[in-house]
């Protein structure tokens, strides 16, 4: 039973590798819509993932959201003691305390024991305030490094949920819904085809420095999100995806 299990995922996984020409993909078992603990599974396998990928000196980006908090509260030590640096991904995308960036990246690196760096900068400020802030040069250090990290780990969100579960405009909620956008991920919202519909003003990542990057690790599953996942993967970012077999199920449909 459990031999036709692990085969039936590796089926899985190379069948969304060769499908969406992805060279790393992971499927843990169960559906994370159905049942919570499949959450824990992905952040187990990504954790995985992220210290076969540490190097001497490591400075790992992540996004906030419910996904990542799982993958925050798998993390554990590195047992080869490497410097890891955890930095957010981007600035203030609305989320709640406990989902924020700011707040993974904290418990990640006090899990991973590690180190962890924070950004203070309110997303409402007039121009000049703004312009002042980031002059400054501890938090232009900041930006420079969650600019450049060496590692991106990020959620995809369903468009629409994501949208209503950030405080957004009704302009830009508009916006978001006339563009038919079914994906979400690091404050920008993509169409089925992969365009992109909408982005959140803020510091930090954008995708272009994401294009550059080798070490991507998207994270997101349920059968719920597989037009997400399916819009994110139309990027073409050389990204590892871990998820789950509702997701995965959805997505090698046709
Ligand atoms: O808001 C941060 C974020 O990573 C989004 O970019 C993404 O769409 C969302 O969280 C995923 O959240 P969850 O893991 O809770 O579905």
């Amino acid at each position: 039973e459990m031999m036709k299990d692990v085969l039936g995922l590796t089926l899985l996984e190379n069948k969304l590798m060769e499908r969406f020409n992805l060279t790393k993909v992971i499927v843990v078992s169960g559906d994370s819509d159905q049942s919570p603990w499949v959450k824990k599974e992905m952040g187990r396998a990504c954790v995985t993932c992220i210290k076969e990928r540490l190097n001497g000196k490591n400075i790992v980006a992540v996004t906030g959201g419910t996904t990542l908090a799982a993958v925050a509260e798998m993390m554990t030590p590195d047992s080869k003691n490497r410097d890891i640096l955890f930095v957010p991904a981007r600035g203030g995308l609305g989320e709640t305390v406990e989902n924020q960036a700011n707040t993974i990246c904290a418990k990640m690196a006090e899990r991973a024991s590690g180190n962890y760096r924070l950004l203070h900068v309110p997303d409402q400020l007039s121009k000049d305030a703004y312009q002042s802030i980031i002059a400054e040069p501890h938090i232009k250090e900041l930006l420079e490094m969650m600019r450049s990290p060496s590692m991106v780990v990020h959620g995809i969100g369903d468009a629409k949920t994501m949208a209503e579960r950030r405080r957004t405009s009704e302009q830009d909620f508009n916006k978001i819904e006339k563009g038919n956008a079914v994906g979400e991920a690091f404050g920008y919202y993509f169409d089925q085809e992969g365009k992109i519909i909408h982005k959140v003003q803020t510091v930090g990542i954008q995708i272009d420095d994401i294009a550059e990057m080798s070490n991507v690790m998207a994270v997101a599953g349920g059968a719920s999100k597989a037009k997400a996942i399916k819009a994110y993967l139309k990027q073409s970012l050389d990204s590892v995806l871990i998820t789950d077999e509702g997701a995965a199920n959805e997505l090698i449909r046709d």
